[in-house]
């Protein structure tokens, strides 16, 4: 989705806004520019595609001394992915770059348009710079302008504005859609996203819905409801090369692999001998709660549906999953003894946030697993747990989908303690698994190996169906999502008990069934779904610790003793499966079509 950076200071300023836009790439886009005002001049740049078209186009440009200076990485939304509706966009003397969507922009442009102002985009975006200017042209400060303009604005907006009129600011607004400024104590950065400034900033101050303002030399004045604001600037990591590929081919790939890892990470203090401890849940946090409602989406909503069978099962409590555009808009029925759960790896999808402000506004408590600290849904959540998963840059998401699991995993068994659900040579045995999925989560170079050579077989067809039962059943439609986001095969996820219902006709051996098949969850059932879909010829791709005759193809899995730790291995799998099909296929792994990583419009 679209990406914003901003840089007020001596240092080379194309430089640093293309650097930051680099770093934000992993987001998807499909256009950038930059607008670079240094003294008098004032300059701007765009190209449609990559980074590198923005670069050569602007190679001959430097800009010298202090200036100011604004980027943007577009994804369309209002308009075609075009070098004119690429951002900054322009008016006479002023530019913006804006991430979210403004919903009036039409009403505004119509009246503008009959004051005589010449639109050049299809963008809601360019309202913004036009109505500042208009304000300005009636005889307002600049200061004055900025204020009436976001005034006017309705939906969601991050905005950063430069003009001639006020050459040595960038006035910023936020509302709905992330946006932070950092510094290094010298000079000032803006960014959609700390990602951008890791490395060149020292702290940052992650701005609340409703707050504007302006930055100049050694001058930041931050308001809401036209009251001063104390701007509490928060340390930023100094560590880069965690964003870096490391020798992968791929950044997806880096993070499968690194899932391992990671999910010790996720562990960390939080798996003790006598249960799963939390650090930042207080004991009462639950008291009260009767019921689960979780909201999420994609591969976030998968793990939500995947937790809710651990939740009523384990911790025999109620769990209900919904996808958060459905709920949005469905009137639910919310009660207070609910505990409100969202889980969003990037903190900032515009659904998962809005349902979690109608659980907020109908007073529920509300808790969210995300892996962004400081994200807008960490920040509006009454409590929060970290994922830990670090920077995931695929678009693909792997090891916040891994970390996601352990982290409800975890919640799971505190729950199950707390509520007197499980007994303690049962929990025994649950924490003792859990020790192991690190283990589960390394990757096997052979097991590599034989997904690569298997997936020259998986290339063509008219379709894959992933199918499982229970816990696997999320786990396929984590597996066919993550296929199709990175090929453009059509796959889908299904119940395999489901399949006779309608499914099965689509059975020819051109349609490859991929069987999640573990030992410890219903394997004769399963069994008998996937011979069903054999005897109709479908090529059958089995994963299972058992073997199984009739596939065609067959990856034997290691870890039967918990369903977890299958999970864990055939998640891998799938992860694998789908990457390698996607390298076969000359596809772009890290960024696939048409997506984007932090999905912040609806
Ligand atoms: O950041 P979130 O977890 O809230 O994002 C939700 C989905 O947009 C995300 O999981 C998406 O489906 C990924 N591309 C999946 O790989």
């Amino acid at each position: 989705m679209c990406g914003i950076v901003g840089y007020l200071g001596e240092k080379e300023k194309k430089e640093i806004l293309i650097e930051g836009l680099g770093e934000l790439e992993y987001r998807g886009y499909d256009s950038a520019g930059i607008a670079v005002m240094a003294g008098e001049e004032l300059r701007h740049f765009k190209a449609v595609g990559k980074l590198e078209n923005l670069k050569r186009k602007a190679e001959n440009f430097e800009s010298e001394g202090y200036g100011v200076a604004i980027g943007h990485t577009r994804w369309a939304t209002h308009g075609k992915p075009t070098e004119l509706n690429a951002h900054p966009h322009s008016g006479a003397f002023s530019y913006v770059v804006h991430n979210g969507i403004i919903e009036n922009y039409q009403q505004i442009r119509e009246r503008l348009e009959k004051e005589g102002v010449n639109f050049l985009s299809q963008t809601d975006t360019e309202t913004i710079v036009h109505l500042f200017e208009y304000a300005i042209k009636r005889g307002m400060d600049p200061h004055e302008a900025f204020v009436e303009t976001i005034g006017e604005l309705e939906g969601a907006f991050a905005i950063l504005l430069i003009s001639r009129a006020e050459p040595e600011k960038i006035f910023f607004a936020k509302n709905g859609s992330p946006l932070l400024i950092a510094t290094d104590g010298e000079d000032i950065y803006f960014a959609s996203s700390d990602t951008a400034v890791i490395g060149r900033a020292k702290e940052a101050y992650y701005l609340e819905d409703g707050e504007y303002g302006w930055a100049e030399r050694g001058r930041l004045a931050i308001f809401r409801e036209k009251e001063m604001v104390e701007a509490h600037f928060k340390n930023l990591p100094s560590d880069k090369a965690m964003a870096r590929k490391e020798g992968y081919r791929f950044f997806m790939e880096k993070e499968i692999y690194e899932q391992s890892r990671v999910i010790a990470d996720t562990m960390l203090g939080r798996v003790l001998d006598e249960g799963i401890f939390f650090e930042e849940l207080e004991e009462s946090f639950f008291d009260g709660i009767e019921n689960i409602e979780i909201c999420a989406c994609g591969t976030s909503y998968h793990s939500a549906l995947a937790a809710s069978y651990l939740f009523e099962r384990v911790a025999k409590i109620e769990c209900r999953v919904e996808i958060a555009s459905e709920f949005r808009y469905k009137e639910p029925l919310l009660s207070k003894r609910t505990l409100f759960i969202t889980i969003s790896q990037s903190g900032e999808t515009a659904d998962t946030l809005e349902a979690l402000k109608m659980a907020k506004k109908s007073g529920l408590k509300t808790l969210s697993i995300c892996n962004v600290d400081n994200s807008s849904i960490v920040r509006l959540s009454d409590a929060t747990l970290l994922t830990r998963a670090g920077i995931e840059k695929g678009v693909a998401s792997t090891k916040a989908f891994a970390t996601q699991m352990m982290v409800l995993w975890m919640l799971v068994l505190y729950l199950a303690k707390r509520r007197g659900a499980i007994e303690a040579c049962r929990l025994e045995e649950e924490l003792e698994a859990m020790r192991k999925a690190p283990k589960v989560l390394m990757v096997a170079e052979s097991l590599h190996q034989r997904i690569h050579r298997l997936s020259k077989r998986y290339l063509h067809g008219h379709g894959f169906f992933y199918i499982g039962r229970d816990l696997f059943y999320p786990l396929a439609l984590e597996g066919a999502l993550k296929l199709k986001e990175i090929s453009y095969l059509h796959a889908e996820g299904y119940p395999a008990g489901e399949m006779k219902h309608g499914p099965i006709a689509l059975a020819d051996s051109e349609l490859f069934t991929i069987a999640l098949m573990p030992s410890s969850v219903l394997y004769e059932k399963m069994r008998s779904n996937v011979e069903e879909l054999s005897a109709r010829d479908a090529t059958i791709l089995a994963i299972s610790p058992e073997r199984f005759d009739i596939a065609d193809d067959f990856i034997e899995t290691r870890y039967s003793e918990h369903p977890m730790l299958e999970f864990f291995e055939m998640m891998v799998v799938t992860q694998l499966l789908a990457l390698e099909i996607s390298v076969r296929l000359g596809n772009d792994v890290d960024m696939p079509r048409n997506l984007a990583k932090s999905v912040t419009v609806e």
